[in-house]
């Protein structure tokens, strides 16, 4: 099977962090995101996977060196300043797709327990051009919304209704299996949104279908929704160091590869430090993620807060609740910042 994951966009609600490396590079407990959808495809009985990205975001994940996990990896670029939408790339990417058999379409900024292979049995060859994963979601306003008819048909789909307008609580969970008739339904050489174009002509002519899913299901597109995804896998994949020198380590918390902290610090709940991360004495760090080579002078507190690779936090400094300090800014020794965001490279005092 293969396999298309829509990487462009602008990640425009996880700036600042998102000015230097794009959603699908995010760490989820010092991983990043687009390592673990690899993993998952892999398992699934995905063989070739296409990512649909612009030039920028070629480079970053280039610069990753990921692991392919066995996997065939091709790139299908949207043109310069020209991002296609979440149905432009797929038609872009009508070559490589093939006409041959249904193939899988991800969102590329989900963690979810969705199984693929079941996805693809549920998905009616003949009936279905398209089968969108469909998840229960408390708040459907901020996603697309189905409807059903009999036997898992959608009779209308629609992009993020004004709240209090929602037909049901059934929402997109950025999952497809498309049949290769979905290349008649996207024009060429244009943006095109799959959600608010294409589904619901689909809907129109009853040629879309959904398959529910429950478990573990979450978009990481903003700070808070960034930060419960790392706490959720925190819970189920947590590194088992209780203490370790003169430092305390409350469960559940990741620490990277050669991360050093000082004498009294407190690391956890809730807590991620990425590789050579340096935290001095009596820090307190919980419901955070600190990304790679950040620095925290002594006595600093960071809750509730991301902390962008090579930052530097000064001693005394308090980073609190929804504070987004972005890649190589410093925060002034003493100073004490709530819900600010941090530009890159930037200093505060
Ligand atoms: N290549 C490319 N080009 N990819 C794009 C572009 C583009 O121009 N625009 C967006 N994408 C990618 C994003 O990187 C992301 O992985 C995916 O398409 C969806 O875009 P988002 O911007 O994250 O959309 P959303 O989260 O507001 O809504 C979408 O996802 C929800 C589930 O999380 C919609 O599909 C909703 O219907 C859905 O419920
Ligand atoms: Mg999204």
């Amino acid at each position: 099977m293969k396999a298309l994951i829509l990487i462009g966009g602008f990640g425009t609600r996880l700036r600042p962090l998102s000015c230097t490396r794009p959603k699908a590079l995010f760490p989820i407990v010092n991983k990043p995101l687009l390592q673990w959808t690899f993993e998952k495809l892999a398992e699934n009985g995905v063989d070739q996977v296409i990512l649909a990205v612009n030039k920028l975001t070629e480079f970053h994940i280039r610069q990753q060196h990921l692991s392919k996990c066995g996997l065939t990896v091709k790139y299908s670029l949207d043109p310069p300043k020209m991002p296609l939408g979440t149905a432009g790339p797929i038609k872009k990417a009508e070559k490589l797709l093939g006409h041959e058999e249904p193939f899988l379409v991800l969102n590329g900024d989900l963690i979810t327990e969705i199984s693929y292979r079941e996805m693809l049995q549920s998905h009616v060859e003949g009936k279905a051009v398209a089968t969108i994963a469909l998840h229960e979601a408390e708040d459907p306003s901020s996603y697309g919304v189905a409807e059903l008819a009999d036997c898992n048909r959608i009779k209308r789909f629609v992009e993020k209704p004004p709240r209090g307008t929602e037909p049901t609580k059934l929402i997109n969970a950025g999952v497809y299996v498309l049949s290769p008739k979905i290349f008649s339904y996207i024009p060429a050489d244009r943006a095109v949104s799959m959600e608010r174009e294409v589904f619901p002509k689909l809907a129109a002519e009853n040629a879309l279908f959904g398959h529910q899913v429950g478990g573990l299901w979450i978009d990481i597109g903003k700070p808070e929704e960034y930060l419960q995804t790392n706490r959720m896998l925190l819970e189920t994949c947590c590194d088992k160091l209780q203490k370790n020198g003169g430092f305390t380590c409350k469960e559940p918390v990741a620490l990277g590869k050669g991360v050093s902290i000082g004498e009294n610090s407190v690391i956890g709940p809730h807590a991620v430090l990425g590789k050579n991360v340096s935290v001095g004495r009596n820090v307190q760090i919980r419901d955070s993620v600190v990304f790679e080579d950040a620095q925290i002078g002594d006595n600093a507190v960071v809750v509730g807060a991301l902390v962008g690779e090579a930052a530097r936090i000064g001693r005394d400094a308090q980073i609190l609740e929804g504070c987004v300090v972005a890649d190589h800014a410093k925060v002034k020794e003493g100073a004490s910042l709530t819900k600010m965001h941090v530009c890159p490279a930037k200093e505060v005092t």
